[in-house]
């Protein structure tokens, strides 16, 4: 029997990538999982471990970021070809690319809404654009180097970003106006994002920090230097305690936001971790590195009782506050290999036409639930407003109850 508190497991070593593995994303449905490399492709995992994995194949270069929209629709990835692309992540693959800036894309992001993508860019700029069909909206310019990292805050007023001129800023996205500079960095600043309630941000740095801001009153308000290398990536949890992070160190993180602390130190990848993310419910997390490896991890701990997780763990380790609780070394990254192959797809010339279709699709559905409840709500006023004339009928001929039953219409 598994004792009631647990730490983190490996679960799966998904093999497939023949570089680097610069990023990964769950999708919001907790089914897939995509990475893209420096192998120019992009792979969606299947979590059933029974399904083949897709190898979508169509940047000409290496892919620097991707992410799933937030309805699981599409998936968005940048590249160093300069372009950004958007795939049905479905064994079709079909995708649209656009040049998005004039130099590497390093990160694209949408907004929560699904109607925006925020790319930045060693062009120095960040670029907001539509999804829908990809027009170019508007450019956000004040970085003075590479733009490493650009993240839209969960009620889309805000943009956050960070490069190598050392600097995090937020964006105001009604003013286009850059509204705050953090400049508080001893090298490039390397990843961003804001916690689930937008009231902070978090970055990390090539000096090996994690800094947390709040941006209420701009005040740092947490400061980690737990790693020994410089730090590419992290995570938030969707509850906001925990935060994880990857490193040229070669570990993966585990911060305890509430306590502050360092919990766990994951090992598991020979090089540098390029990547990490919590899956949106926050039960697994992914890591991906330069060793082409892509780990998938079991969370575990969150839904215990962490102060019972907390106790039962300094019964284990020395008497003196220890630095953290835990190194993790996974024997073997075992279990359940994909029995199969990849799926290759290769992306020939495409339209985004049926997606922008089905995008069409669910607008005209969401109309007519409107028109619905629209429809119903006058039904409903109508029949509370007949059901209060025939009560006050009922009343006035002195009817019993019964006699007056009133039948509503149907809704
Ligand atoms: C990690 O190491 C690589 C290779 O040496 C380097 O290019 C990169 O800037 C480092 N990343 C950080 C965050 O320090
Ligand atoms: C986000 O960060 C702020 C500032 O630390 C904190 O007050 C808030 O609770 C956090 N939100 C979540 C969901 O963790």
């Amino acid at each position: 029997p598994r004792p009631p508190s647990e730490d983190p497991t490996l679960e799966r070593h998904f093999r497939g990538h023949k570089d680097a593995v610069t990023c990964a994303d769950f999708s919001p449905n907790n089914k897939q999982l995509a990475t893209g490399s420096n192998d120019k492709n992009l792979m969606i995992w299947n979590l059933n471990p029974k399904a083949r994995a897709f190898r979508f194949m169509g940047h000409n270069d290496l892919i620097t970021a991707v992410q799933f929209s937030p309805s699981g629709h599409l998936v968005a990835s940048s590249s160093r070809d300069k372009t950004v692309r958007l795939w049905t992540p479905n064994i079709k693959g079909e995708s649209v690319a656009f040049k998005a800036h004039t130099a590497t894309v390093r990160s694209v992001s949408f907004s929560s809404d699904g109607q925006r993508l925020v790319t930045a860019s060693d062009d120095k700029s960040l670029k907001v654009w539509s999804v829908h069909r990809q027009k170019f909206i508007y450019s956000l310019n004040q970085h003075t180097n590479w733009v490493r990292c650009a993240r839209f805050s969960p009620d889309g007023r805000l943009v956050a970003s960070c490069g190598d001129d050392r600097t995090v800023r937020l964006w105001d996205t009604s003013t286009r106006q850059c509204i705050n500079t953090f400049t508080d960095y001893g090298g490039p600043a390397t990843f961003v994002d804001f916690n689930s309630s937008g009231t902070c941000i978090a970055s990390s740095g090539a000096d090996n920090t994690l800094k947390l801001w709040d941006i209420r009153t701009n005040k740092l308000i947490q400061h980690y230097q737990v790693h020994s290398a410089g730090v590419n990536c992290f995570s938030f949890h969707p509850s906001g305690n925990y935060l994880i992070s990857g490193s040229n160190d070669s570990t993966v993180k585990i911060l305890d936001l509430l306590e502050g602390r360092l919990i766990y130190t994951l090992h598991g990848h020979k090089g540098p971790v390029l990547t990490v993310a919590f899956s949106r419910q926050g039960d697994f997390f992914a890591s991906g590195g330069a060793d082409s490896q892509v780990l998938m991890w079991k969370t575990n701990f969150d839904a215990l009782n962490y102060r019972e997780m907390l106790s039962q763990h300094s019964k284990r380790v020395s008497p003196d506050p220890p630095p953290h609780l835990m190194d993790i070394y996974p024997r073997s990254p075992h279990v359940h290999l994909s029995q199969n192959g990849p799926i290759e797809v290769s992306t020939q010339p495409s339209t985004l036409e049926h997606i922008v279709h089905q995008l069409d699709v669910l607008t005209q559905t969401v109309a007519v639930l409107e028109e619905r409840l629209t429809l119903t709500e006058d039904k409903l006023k109508e029949c509370l407003e007949n059901q209060v004339l025939i009560q006050q009928e009922a009343l006035r001929a002195g009817q019993t109850h019964e006699e007056s039953r009133v039948e509503g219409p149907a809704i």
